[in-house]
């Protein structure tokens, strides 16, 4: 039976972009799930030759687990095609990443990337980011005060993500603050170059200009794909 779930549907057909031969980016989270799922389908059916590179543990590790090829980052110069879900996009296709924690390595993995793809359900899509979706700053431990005067300085809300009661802890040592703004955000490039600017800031959830194609699902099983003029 055909799949109906809108991230199953947008996370497939991402896969089928895929060719032999290509280095491709494995982003992270409930959609990419099912990217790899297909992926592994078709190494297994078509003998698709691919190699990953993932941008996360947890990404790494369901990758291994079905049998997809993986490479490092100092394997590879450039990525052909990474396929990474989002939190919320717009209409221009920028974007809330990092609600998984792996805002970091997705954007250096994005940031060496062809073409980036990005696989969503019709509900991600927004007019303007940061209403429906706190905005995730990682940062240094040691940096926690100071950055947080920051951000609030920004006119946020920054709330430190607990994981059991304890501070969530990214793949690379690091924790999170998840900025509530109150009326969204209205300039996501001028945000994004004013976070990633604080000292003790290791990235901002903003990723700005980095999608060229957002494949978006939708129930009952059919998918939009638009791509980036
Ligand atoms: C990981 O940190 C995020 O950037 C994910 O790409 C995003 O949260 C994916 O969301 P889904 O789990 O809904 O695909």
């Amino acid at each position: 039976m055909a799949p109906s779930n809108p991230k199953e549907v947008s996370g497939r057909h991402a896969a089928d972009l895929v060719q032999s031969g290509m280095t491709v980016g494995l982003g992270t989270g409930s959609t990419v799930f099912f990217t790899l799922q297909r992926l592994a389908e078709r190494i297994a059916e078509e003998s698709l030759q691919v190699r990953g590179v993932p941008t996360s543990v947890d990404t790494e590790r369901k990758a291994t687990e079905m049998g997809i090829p993986l490479a490092s980052l100092d394997e590879v110069e450039r990525l052909d095609l990474t396929i990474d879900g989002a939190d919320e996009i717009d209409g221009d296709f920028q974007m809330i990443k990092g609600g998984g924690g792996a805002l970091l390595r997705e954007k250096v993995v994005a940031s060496i990337t062809e073409k980036e793809v990005i696989v969503v359900g019709r509900d991600k899509v927004v007019d303007r980011l940061g209403l429906g979706f706190l905005l995730p700053v990682e940062f240094v431990p040691f940096s926690s005060p100071t950055v947080a005067a920051v951000l609030r300085g920004l006119g946020s809300e920054p709330i430190l993500r607990l994981s059991d009661g304890q501070p969530f802890v990214t793949d690379n040592g690091n924790h999170i603050f998840d900025c509530r703004f109150p009326e969204g955000i209205a300039d996501a490039r001028g945000l994004e170059r004013a976070i990633t600017h604080v000292p003790g800031v290791v990235e901002c959830g903003l990723f700005i200009d980095l999608a060229h194609v957002v494949v978006i699902g939708d129930e009952g099983g059919t998918v939009e794909v638009r791509e980036k003029a």
